[in-house]
């Protein structure tokens, strides 16, 4: 009812207002997409720099990053991906251009470019931009070893560009690789959070436990305040069971790191990156937009949570 009065007065034909219909339920679907996304996300204090990371291929790393990121911007968020994989998926979902010449990541993380020289803003967006990734990248990992300061040129890099005042974003997401090498580890030196997203299928649970020693390793020696805030049930199918036991295995084992929201399997999701698109500028009612919608809601307003039980606890 609500969603129909809503449509009603955008001035929409009053047929459409009858939400047993597909064309009307995506309507009010669509409504309810614009509508909450007008809905300001509380903003941090500071730049939170979130790595989004899992060894394990394929379980939706740079899906996230890049549609959490829109939901961020379409938000009114300053936001900015760092594309940290060789294979380039979280530029090309940008619709940002990373042909072997353009200057990205490799130039920041090698060659000590100041990250600023080689940010693009991202089309469609006010408030969204990418650091790409070319293949050049591929060839880092050896390069990197022979460096000075290694594990933290992308810390370094961060620290210059992303944390000196006045701030220039209030989310940093960085798009790892599927391997625990030196890139993650610069990811994991240079963030402050980590983002796990868990695929619902059966390996899910596989090899996280050599992720989360890592995760410790970084802690112990090079990163201290790193904290895995967040994990992420991606490409969950509600018909089968499957979904259900890994993601009550995942939410038994993490608690409430686990987001209230789950991640669809969605055709539109999947369909978007070949656009050069997020599905939140290629669909904006669907399913998928919604959830990410939604994730991006519960993490903005966790960390504003978390912000203000440290300023609570100090007081
Ligand atoms: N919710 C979803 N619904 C349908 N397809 C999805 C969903 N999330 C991701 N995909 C698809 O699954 C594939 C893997 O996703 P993605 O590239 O995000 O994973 P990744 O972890 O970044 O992979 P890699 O380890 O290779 O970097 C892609 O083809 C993507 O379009
Ligand atoms: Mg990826």
């Amino acid at each position: 009812m609500h969603t129909a009065t809503e449509y009603a007065r955008l001035g929409a034909p009053g047929s459409l207002a009858d939400t047993d219909t597909p064309i009307a339920r995506e309507a009010a679907a669509a409504l309810m997409a614009v509508g909450r996304s007008r809905i300001p996300m509380p903003k941090p204090d500071a730049p939170r720099v979130m790595v989004v990371a899992n060894q394990k291929g394929g379980v939706g790393k740079t899906t996230t990053a890049v549609n959490l990121a829109a939901a961020l911007a379409v938000s009114g968020l300053r936001v900015l991906v760092i594309d940290l994989d060789p294979q380039g998926n979280a530029s090309t979902a940008l619709g940002i251009d990373h042909h072997a010449e353009i200057p990205s990541i490799y130039d920041v993380m090698i060659e000590e470019a100041p990250m600023g020289t080689v940010v693009q803003k991202v089309e469609g967006f006010e408030t969204l931009w990418c650091v790409p990734a070319t293949i050049d990248l591929a060839g880092s990992e050896i390069e990197l070893v022979s460096l000075v300061a290694r594990e933290a040129r992308l810390r370094n890099a961060i620290e210059a560009h992303v944390k000196a005042e006045p701030y220039p974003y209030d989310y940093v997401l960085i798009d790892c690789p599927p391997s625990l090498g030196l890139l993650t580890v610069n990811a994991l030196v240079g963030g402050d959070e980590v983002l796990i997203p868990i695929q619902c299928e059966y390996y899910a649970l596989e090899g996280l436990s050599q992720l989360l020693k890592n995760i410790d390793l970084v802690r112990a020696h090079l990163n201290q305040d790193l904290a895995v805030s967040t994990i992420l049930l991606t490409m969950y199918d509600a018909r089968t069971r499957l979904a259900a036991q890994v993601a009550e295995e995942v939410r038994k084992y993490f608690g409430d790191t686990v987001l209230k929201t789950t991640v669809p399997r969605s055709v539109r999701i999947s369909e978007a990156p070949s656009y050069g698109q997020t599905v939140m500028t290629y669909d904006p009612a669907s399913s998928g937009a919604l959830s990410y919608l939604e994730a991006a809601r519960e993490i903005a307003e966790r960390g504003a949570g978390s912000a203000r039980r440290g300023i609570e606890e100090q007081a």
